[in-house]
Order: structure tokens, then sequence, then C-alpha cells
């Protein structure tokens, strides 16, 4: 026997481990390196729970979760301890017999097919670990981490930019996450996000899905956060992104857009203001050179392919190797780019924790 290393941890100092599978009892995470004397409810990581939650329109899946989180440990009168935070959310609408069809024959695109050549075995209700649900341990975890975050004045806000072919043109040192719950798209222009959203139901109707780009920015970080060579600050987050079900690109500052430009176009030139404080007045490096913040606001673009799962027949194979189709059933996102939005802040918010933590110790 060999042991597996499959490692479902995150993070140096601030470390989060998920678990659960998505027709399981349960789904959850343990947050180890957590400072005290945070102030931390269950009202806190309950509001993050409630954006990503399914069931919220009908642009998202339509399982029926609460999502109540229990904090079993780790917290005491509203403080962080220091020690272990254990969370836990009951799973309450598991409906196996949706995929009754896909134990037996693998959905194009999804995970199912390459678990069972890693596992030889694999949670086939529901999609196991490979299903979006992970995310709720995410989700509570990087409650938590924006709680400390706030402490060092650092803002996450992420948003949809982009659902297919309709983008949104949002100036990143302004949203609000009061624009962005404005609407259950998540677009906090409300002429893009109109359009987004009957677009989504239009596709949601024909039983197919579509993708799309969700832009984020960490405001108020310091500069110094970071590190130089491995653990630079936008691979770290390039990780934590594209860890995520679905997302396939990251981009960091002006990403792949800036190889448009020329260095005389594209350079963040310095100023000192009165104060001696250093800024840059364009951000076109998100706020990121060396893989160190530079104390510019952090931006970076995370995109999310076309939900697996659609209501078409289409070919695939069993998990005997033999030629078949498939429709997909059971309820799905037809797009998941707005329950993804809480996902992506709160991985974002676990990286700058970490390396928040990490910056601590180095003074
Ligand atoms: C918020 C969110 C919701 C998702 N919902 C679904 C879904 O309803 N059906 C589905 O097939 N995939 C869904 N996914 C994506 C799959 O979990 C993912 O595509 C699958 O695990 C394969 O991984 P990969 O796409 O990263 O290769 C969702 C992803 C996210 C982020």
């Amino acid at each position: 026997m060999y042991t597996a290393n499959v490692s479902s941890s995150f993070g140096t100092l601030f470390r989060v481990t998920t678990f659960g599978e998505s027709h399981g009892p349960a789904v959850g995470a343990v947050v180890d390196g957590c400072p005290p004397r945070i102030e931390l409810t269950q009202e806190m990581i309950q509001s993050e729970l409630d954006r990503r939650r399914p069931g919220q329109s009908n642009l998202v899946s339509q399982r029926k979760e609460s999502d109540t989180v229990e904090i079993l440990s780790g917290v005491l009168d509203g403080l962080t301890l220091g020690t272990p935070i254990g969370l836990l959310v009951r799973n309450e609408d598991a409906r196996s017999r949706d995929y009754d069809e896909m134990r037996e024959k693998y959905r194009p695109s999804h995970a199912d097919f390459a678990y069972d050549q890693k596992f030889g075995i694999r949670a086939w209700s529901g999609g196991g670990r490979a299903s979006a649900r992970e995310t709720v341990g995410r989700v509570a975890a990087g409650a938590i981490a924006k709680q400390v975050l706030k402490g060092f004045g650092v803002e996450v806000v992420a948003w949809v930019e982009k659902v297919h072919h309709l983008t949104a043109s949002i100036d990143p040192l302004l949203v609000t996450t009061e624009q962005v719950e404005a609407t259950p798209v998540r677009c906090p222009d409300s002429e893009s996000a109109a359009q987004m959203i009957a677009y989504i139901e239009e596709v949601r109707k024909a039983g197919n899905s579509v993708g799309g780009v969700i832009g984020c920015v960490a405001r108020g970080v310091p500069a110094g956060w970071g590190a130089p060579i491995f653990d630079k600050l936008e691979a770290d987050l390039a990780k934590a992104l594209l860890s995520l079900p679905a997302c396939k690109g990251f981009e960091s500052g002006d990403g792949f857009a800036g190889t448009n430009l020329t260095g005389l176009e594209h350079n963040d030139e310095f100023y000192a203001d009165d104060e001696k404080h250093v800024y840059t007045p364009t951000n076109r490096s998100g706020g990121i050179q060396g893989g160190i913040s530079n104390g510019q606001p952090i931006t970076i673009h995370a995109a999310f392919k076309p939900t697996a799962t659609i209501m078409h027949e289409q070919h695939t194979v069993t998990t005997e190797h033999e030629n078949t189709t498939l429709k997909g059933r059971g309820r799905h996102d037809p797009c998941v780019l707005p329950r993804a939005v809480p996902i992506v802040e709160a991985m974002v918010a676990l990286v700058l924790v970490d390396h928040a933590m990490r910056q601590r110790a180095l003074s």
C-alpha cells in the first residue's frame, strides 16, 4: 500500500481543510491558525453562506439547502480562541435517484471519469467532492478570513463581469458589495445585469448552460504581502482560484490584454505624494510586483466554463468503456457565475490572510 497525496488542505499559517461529499451527511471545514480574540459569530459566517446557497433564484440550481452552519469549536462568547475552528453544514436535500444513470455513465466534461481513473471508486451520487457543495467549507472559512482581514483594513469584492458574450465595464476602485448584491446575477452594472439575467433564463429553458468571467478586487492591502519566488501572491491566487470547480482561467492585473501594449504604455509609473506615500496612478500590474503587493488594489479575473451537466443527449462512455449517450438530469446551475462570486471572494481572502500571517511572522 502507498499513502495517497490528495490534499484537501490549503494555506500555510492560516490553514483550511474542507471535508464532505455532496450527498453525504454533511460538508464543512476545519480552520487552523486563526489568531485569537477575533470577533466571530455564527451570523457572520451564515451571511456569506447565504450568498453561495442554491435556490436563491431561477438562475441557479434549485436544490433546497438551508446551509445552516454550526460552529463546533474554536469560538467562545463571540471571540476566536486561537484553536482549530470546526465548521459543519448538514446536507438536507440530496436526491440520489437523479444520479442513478451517472453511476454507470460518465458525464461529459465533469469529473466522473477522471475520479474513477484516479481512485477506482467514486461517490457517484451528487458528484461527491467534485460538486460545488465542497465550496461550502471554503466560503465558511473565507468568512473567518474576511473577519481577520477587516482588522488590517482589507476588503474583498467580487462581481460577475461577463456572461458568455455579455460584458460589463466595472471600476474595481468603486464597486461595492451592495451593488453586486443588488441583482441575482451579481453584476453591479444594472443594464448589463438585466441582459445577463434574460440570457441565462433563455439558456436554462433550452436545457443548456453558459460560463463567463468574474472580476475581483482586494482594497487596502498594504505593500509587502506576498513572497518572491514560488509563493508569489499572484501564483497563490492563481492556485486558489483554479482549484475551484469549473474555473479554467486566471488573470492578474491587465493579464492577457496587457500583451497588446508596449512597455511604455504598460508601465505603472511611481509617484510620491506630500506625505511621501508611494502610489501608481495606473494599476496594470494589478497591485502585485515581483510576487509582492505594492499597496495598490489587487485586481484579478477568473474564467468559469459552462456548467458540464446539461439537459441534452451527448456522447459518452460507460464505466465498462462502452460507447453510449447521456442526458443530464436533476437540479443544476445553468450558469455557475452568480454563486461563484462569494466563493471567489472566499479564496482571495484565504490567500491574503495567509500572507498577512506570514508577513507578521517575518516582522
Ligand atoms: C458555484 C458552482 C456551481 C456549480 N454547479 C454545477 C452544477 O450544477 N452542475 C455541474 O455539472 N457542475 C457544476 N459546477 C461545476 C463542477 O463542479 C465542475 O465542473 C466539475 O467538478 C469538474 O471540474 P472542472 O470543471 O474544474 O474540470 C459548479 C461549479 C461552481 C463553482
